[in-house]
């Protein structure tokens, strides 16, 4: 079996810099047309003159790699309690970013320079309110007695929903949703707001990090919760509600960082997730829905033309072997193991 469908995007994605730039651009660059490109580099990319000369290191790497496949890095602007309006204005008019990252400071990783009060952002997210520029929001609250497990659910209620009365007209994409309350809160909403779903929380559950050993490579944020969450995340992922689209979280750290006593949050995901998908939407019988949430809903959210290339998966009878370690510096980086038998191919 053969389908066929517009290249992807990827709005959710994590290219890092120097070494690790170089050793994963390639993946992303050579199956999606468009990523939209998290700022958390440490230091982050603050101002639009930040993010400018982060493109230009994303598009050395990409000539340095040789990949010639019109991949296009969309930028993001991390959002911080001393951020310049007018900066970010700037910034979206002439083009340098197409949103901006709000991190809730100390959520998850480098976001020590996040925001811990709303209150001081709100000049800034007034003036992307007026003029329609999307603001994309890491969902977990950071209050320490809040059970990690329960974050995302928390910061529905007290941060993004107050958020969301006190500026309607603020477009929100609620990133990485990894709960069913998420998932019905975002279908719920009447507008101004969707959410991005990664290859990972549609593919495990906690079970899967937790069972049997522990599984650091399956560790990322926000945690991943019970198969009754990730069944929700299916179900709107695979449904037609245009408001659910692709960005993978692809967050890679060295094995080394990995598998630490305090190991690092991320999954590498960008080398073997469309074929994870196209398994994920196989198994709920919705492989009609594929295209539109890997390659629809999240450029009609922002606006932007639909790619017109294609890529073609094929089921075969022989299963897809996981990725290879990639080499970065004398580390190694280690691909997403989508915890059962992969038979879609991209050809
Ligand atoms: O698992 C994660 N890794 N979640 C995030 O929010 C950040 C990311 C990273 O940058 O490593
Ligand atoms: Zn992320």
């Amino acid at each position: 079996m053969r389908i066929t469908l517009r290249r992807p995007d990827d709005w959710h994605l994590h290219l890092r810099d120097g070494d690790m730039l170089a050793a994963v651009v390639e993946a992303s660059a050579t199956r999606f047309a468009r990523a939209l490109i998290m700022p958390n580099l440490i230091p982050p990319v603050v101002t639009g003159a930040d993010a400018k000369r982060y493109r230009q290191r994303i598009e050395e790497a990409l000539q340095n790699a040789g990949v010639d496949s019109g991949f296009t890095a969309l930028m993001t602007l991390y959002l911080t309690e001393d951020t310049v309006a007018q900066d970010v204005l700037n910034a979206a008019n002439d083009g340098t970013v197409l949103a901006v990252k709000l991190y809730p400071a100390g959520a998850t990783t480098n976001s020590a320079s996040g925001v811990a009060s709303i209150d001081r952002v709100m000049p800034v997210l007034e003036m992307m309110a007026d003029n329609d520029i999307m603001l994309c929001i890491h969902g977990e609250v950071t209050d320490p007695s809040i059970d990690i497990f329960d974050r995302e659910a928390r910061f529905i209620d007290t941060v993004l929903d107050p958020l969301r009365k006190r500026l309607p007209e603020l477009r929100i994409v609620m990133e990485h949703i990894t709960t069913g309350d998420a998932a019905q809160y975002v279908s719920e909403s009447e507008r101004n707001l969707a959410a991005s779903i990664t290859t990972h929380h549609l593919m495990i559950n906690r079970n899967h990090m937790l069972a049997g050993g522990i599984r650091p490579h399956y560790y990322c944020l926000p945690i991943v919760k019970r198969e009754e969450h990730r069944q929700a995340l299916v179900k709107v992922a695979t449904g037609t509600d245009n408001r659910f689209f692709l960005g993978t979280d692809s967050a890679p750290h060295t094995r080394t960082a990995k598998l630490s006593e305090c190991g690092c949050a991320g999954v590498f995901s960008a080398a073997n997730t469309l074929e994870c998908l196209a398994t994920v939407f196989d198994e709920a019988c919705a492989l009609d829905r594929l295209e539109a949430f890997t390659s629809a809903n999240g450029a009609n959210w922002y606006g932007l033309p639909l790619n017109n290339q294609s890529i073609t998966l094929e089921k075969r009878s022989e299963e897809l072997p996981c990725p290879p370690p990639i080499a970065v510096g004398d580390d190694l980086l280690v691909a997403f193991d989508p915890a059962r038998p992969i038979f879609w191919h991209l050809v």
